[in-house]
């Protein structure tokens, strides 16, 4: 994976390293000295393919979804991270980081959230292992992913809404960063996607890989060979497209596609498709690809998807995305709706908005008949319920 993988100082490429206040260095570069060490061992993967397997419902089904794929003219399956425990693949990287804070000596846990998808898999596994949970979320999102903030608070975490900027995932992630910097010594923050610096890219990555171990191995059973022709995911930060991709990346034959959010048009002045507009800029601790003015002022991102509502992105993808292993479709909040809507119909599975922008990328392709596709269904669409039913009754 030499071309692809991380450097020892966490760059993909041009893109990534570990840019953080004075106060974090000791934090972040204890974490960078131990992580593969913790990971590797055999106790910790014992202890973490245990809870993946009897606490998060692994492996997750790799469903071959019929009518879908007679629509697109190929064979669709989708890797069923909606079945997870807590509704997305966000558990898997909240699962593992607990068990590395935990070995670390932390007590007290923080996470940013957008969807709230990856606030409620932290606060679960707070729950879980009787730690103090705060989450950081922008008060936009409070209001349009209620249901999520009402479980948080039933878990047991704080969830503090935050009123700067444009009050998403961004502004979340501002305040979280504020707060450790003012607990280094006794909190640990569980970033919920392959952003910040180094080594989280890397490490949330490493977390997410069992999505694509798994499809190698349920790929074989289906269809006699391990790897697909199209691998599908939508990406915010880039969490669940790298847990897809990870162990395919060597496979040129496997074409990847990406989804970003365009929300309404890539040239609308309001969207969330980095990969698109961003140039080389620096965000919460990674340099990558940012969404920014002529003067490097930071843009406001806009999707209707709180989940990939971000003006950066993971800096393994910032590189895959120049170096051409990876396609970049922009998907636009219609395209993203209509596609939710066909899949519910299709195959009575109502999807998360997020995984829809991956759905939403199946209409900008040609495939064979004979194409084998995997698309990463990465969450379910119960906490966007309310914008449903809102778009529909527009
Ligand atoms: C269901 C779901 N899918 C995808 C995402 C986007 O995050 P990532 O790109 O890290 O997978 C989110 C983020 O909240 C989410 O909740």
């Amino acid at each position: 994976m030499e071309k692809f993988a991380v450097d020892t100082n966490g760059f993909y490429g041009e893109f990534g390293g570990a840019y953080i206040p004075e106060i974090l260095y000791d934090n972040v570069e204890t974490l960078k000295n131990s992580y593969l060490n913790i990971i590797n061992d055999p106790s910790f993967q014992k202890e973490y393919n245990d809870l993946l397997r009897d606490y998060a419902g692994r492996p997750s089904p790799l469903y071959l979804a019929n009518r879908l794929s007679q629509k697109y003219g190929c064979k669709i399956y989708l890797k069923r991270e909606d079945l997870n425990h807590t509704g997305s693949h966000k558990i898997n990287n909240a699962l593992g980081q607990i068990l590395i804070a935990r070995r670390m000596g932390k007590t007290r846990i923080l996470a940013e959230t957008g969807a709230g998808q990856h606030g409620v898999a932290t606060a679960t596994v707070c729950a879980l292992m009787n730690m103090e949970c705060i989450v950081y979320m922008g008060a936009t999102d409070v209001a349009r992913q209620k249901l999520n903030v009402q479980k948080m608070e039933m878990l047991g975490a704080t969830v503090v809404p935050v009123t700067s900027g444009n009050m998403t995932l961004k502004d979340a992630t501002n305040e979280a960063i504020r707060d450790w910097c003012s607990h280094p010594s006794d909190t640990y923050y569980v970033i919920g996607s392959t952003i910040g610096p180094h080594p989280y890219p890397d490490m949330v990555a490493r977390l997410q890989s069992v999505i694509s171990e798994e499809i190698r191995k349920q790929l074989l059973e289906k269809e006699g060979r391990e790897t697909p022709d199209y691998l599908i995911a939508c990406v915010g930060g880039g969490s669940n497209a790298a847990g897809t991709i990870y162990h395919f990346i060597d496979e040129p034959q496997t074409k990847i596609v990406l989804a970003e959010a365009a929300g309404k048009g890539i040239d609308s002045g309001e969207s969330a498709a980095t990969i698109h507009l961003g140039r080389l800029g620096i965000i919460h601790g990674c340099k990558t690809l940012l969404m920014q003015s002529e003067d490097g002022q930071i843009e406001e991102p806009y999707s209707i998807s709180a989940g990939l509502d971000y003006p950066g992105i993971g800096p393994m993808h910032a590189h895959l995305a120049q170096i051409g292993r990876s396609e970049v479709l922009a998907v636009t909040d219609d395209e993203a709706m209509e596609a939710a809507f066909e899949l519910t119909i299709l195959e009575g599975i109502i999807p998360a908005i997020e995984s829809a922008h991956a759905l939403g990328a199946l209409n900008k392709k040609q495939f064979n008949a004979d194409d084998v596709v995997v698309l990463c269904l990465s969450g379910r669409g119960d906490k966007d319920m309310e914008t449903y039913i809102n778009y529909r009754n527009r």
